[in-house]
């Protein structure tokens, strides 16, 4: 099936029939300097920890253009895909707000073995919108969990993909720092036919889950009504929400068959709710050459019983409870 990226690896689940997603986001690789090891050893142990059968990474790899040379790119893409490289853990990314795609091609990651990121299909704005598919435990060819990836982009997108104006926003309207990026409408288009061609192959609408760097301007929901929402996690920051409400939200709900919607770029935000159904959540910021903090580090970890897929469970791993996180958590002089 065309709309599946052909994947060299084939995500299923496993003989206990379940698979678990980690999620973590904004590692921000700085200009002029080597990033910090200690993202790469955050790595390690969230790894160690939660064993997941894959590790998405929600985008802000890297700071505003910051890997400059092709020799710091290789370096810093062999660096962050070591550890599931060497552990044999197939992992993928979205690009975030602070990404480029000049800066950060999307093949330096897809060389690696375990890396099954692509840029998606062509006629979407940005670059890494795409599915992937994962099987059930018997080898079965029809998927049991659908795994939707988007490009959230970054400020100037409509101007950029579209030539049209970017969205007006008003006072009352606090948005974050990304002022006009967030998932497109067409992409939105995009979901909404590639999941109804599936159902129309499959005769029934399969389950899946959205990833992607930006919260939806629904994320917002969920801490300012924590106790409708059932939320859990912490709430440092204001959620920053895209200025433009491009409907992806109002598409998974009319569908049906999303369950969850995970996000990075809040880098102190580790909160989860649900609204109207579907769980929206945050993950802690790993990297260490930006704000953050050690108490909310960490990565939210989404586990799958292929038996019941709606029924996922959805946890915040705090590096600080990560065994091998404990020699180099708060250290002194840290942001904490
Ligand atoms: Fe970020």
């Amino acid at each position: 099936m065309e709309w599946f990226e052909k994947s060299k690896i084939r995500l299923c689940f496993d003989e206990n029939g379940e698979f678990r997603l980690l999620c973590v986001s904004d590692y921000h690789a700085p200009a002029e300097r080597d990033w910090d090891e200690r993202l790469i050893r955050a790595e390690e142990a969230l790894l160690d920890e939660a064993r997941p059968d894959l590790m998405m990474i929600l985008g802000d790899l890297t700071h505003d253009g910051a890997l400059d040379t092709r020799d710091r790119l290789e370096r810093y893409a062999a660096a962050i895909a070591g550890p599931m490289e060497a552990r044999g853990i197939p992992w993928a990314h979205v690009p975030g707000n602070h990404d480029r795609e000049e800066g950060i091609p999307t093949e330096v990651f897809a060389a690696y073995p375990h890396c099954l990121s692509v840029r998606g299909p062509a006629e979407l704005p940005g670059y890494g919108t795409y599915l992937m598919p994962v099987y059930p435990s018997d080898g079965g060819e029809e998927p049991a969990l659908l795994l939707w990836a988007f490009d959230s982009h970054r400020g100037g997108v409509w101007e950029r993909e579209c030539g049209i104006p970017g969205p007006v926003e008003f006072r009352s309207q606090t948005t974050g720092f990304d002022r006009g990026g967030g998932v497109t409408h067409r992409q939105a288009l995009w979901f909404w036919e590639t999941d109804c061609r599936i159902e129309a192959v499959f005769g029934r609408r399969i389950p899946g889950i959205m990833l992607m760097h930006s919260p939806l301007a629904e994320h917002r929901l969920i801490p300012t009504n924590p106790s409708l929402t059932g939320m859990t996690g912490a709430l440092e920051e204001s959620c920053g929400i895209p200025s433009l409400n491009s409907g992806l939200f109002a598409a998974a709900y009319e569908r049906g068959d999303i369950l969850a919607v995970v996000t990075g770029h809040d880098h102190i935000n580790t909160f989860a709710g649900r609204y109207m159904g579907i769980e929206l959540s945050e993950d802690g910021s790993l990297g260490y050459d930006v704000y953050g903090s050690d108490h909310l580090r960490g990565g939210r970890l989404l586990t799958f019983r292929e038996n019941d897929v709606r029924a996922f469970a959805s946890e915040h791993v705090y590096l600080k409870n990560c065994p091998g996180a404990a020699d180099f958590l708060f250290r002194e002089g840290h942001d904490d």
